[in-house]
């Protein structure tokens, strides 16, 4: 047994998750890289290696390239370096919708691959078939609904839901199908207040908001967003930092001092051989 399998039994689980309904908001943030999960951990129930590391990291313009590969590399990343925290790990484009067994299969090498505790996959009627298929299989499914990023060449544009009576209608019946099916949580992305109230509502297990107000039970941000290291905001993000601008600052006073030979300077150097000038 992996030393990341044997960790997993100490970390928030499933279960946990689920119970937390309608109870403390439920704290969940993006992760993708050992030193991002370590700093994360302590304080966050939920890490999501979320397909947004194909945007967030990689420079694509949209999620749908990633791949199942791309998605190990980063759930052993940050399996390896948390403790507590319950790790999700995103299925990709393409590694889930053909069928139950395919899902299945990629879900497996997920969890079997980065010893993470459940996967999450974009979802609606047309997948609840393949919720239930994990779920009776052992592994956990947190669902994903209103804004579905992996949608993006049918829907044309990331668009926030719930401003017609049709998209309520049809985002709701997305929940709850995933709900029913046997998700632990569902993240609800991008709707409008009332909408994310009523889906809340209506569903048993705890959903987990971004771009989808208070009315949540918890909620989740792409840590990148929230830490300030792009230079765009968008609005439902609240900047808590400036890393951006404190990294340009940091780089920019560490490129002037190799200019003027001020670094490394002797303390900064092995053996070095003491001045003798002056
Ligand atoms: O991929 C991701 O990071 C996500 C979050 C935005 C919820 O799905």
């Amino acid at each position: 047994m992996s030393s990341q399998r044997e960790a997993s039994t100490k970390r928030v689980s499933a279960p946990a998750i689920t119970a937390r309904k309608g109870g403390e908001p439920i704290v969940c943030l993006t992760a993708y890289t050992a030193p991002m999960a370590e700093i994360l951990d302590p304080h966050c129930d939920l890490l999501l290696v979320g397909d947004s590391v194909g945007m967030v990291v990689h420079g694509l313009p949209d999620t749908v390239g990633v791949t199942l590969e791309m998605m190990i590399l980063h759930g052993q990343a940050v399996m390896r370096a948390s403790r507590r925290a319950m790790v999700v790990v995103d299925m990709p484009f393409g590694s889930y919708e053909a069928s139950p067994e395919q899902a299945f299969a990629n879900a497996t090498r997920l969890l079997k691959e980065t010893g993470c505790q459940a996967v999450k996959l974009e979802s609606g009627p047309a997948v609840a078939e393949t919720v239930a298929f994990l779920v009776r299989r052992g592994i956990p499914v947190m669902g994903h609904v209103g804004l579905r990023p992996q949608a993006i060449n049918v829907d044309g544009a990331f668009r926030a839901k719930g401003r017609t009576e049709d998209e309520r209608t049809r985002v709701l019946a997305e929940a709850e199908a995933t709900a029913d099916a046997g998700a632990f949580a569902i993240v609800v992305e991008g709707v409008a207040e009332g909408l994310a109230r009523e889906i809340t509502e209506a569903v048993a297990v705890p959903t987990i908001g971004i771009g989808a107000s208070v009315a949540c039970d918890g909620q989740i941000l792409v840590t990148d967003d929230m830490l300030g290291l792009f230079d765009w905001t968008p609005k439902f993000v609240r900047r808590y930092a400036d890393l951006r601008g404190e990294i340009s600052q940091a780089v920019g006073a560490w490129a002037g001092d190799v200019r003027a030979r001020r670094f490394p300077a002797e303390a900064e150097t092995y053996f070095a051989h003491k001045s003798t000038a002056g």
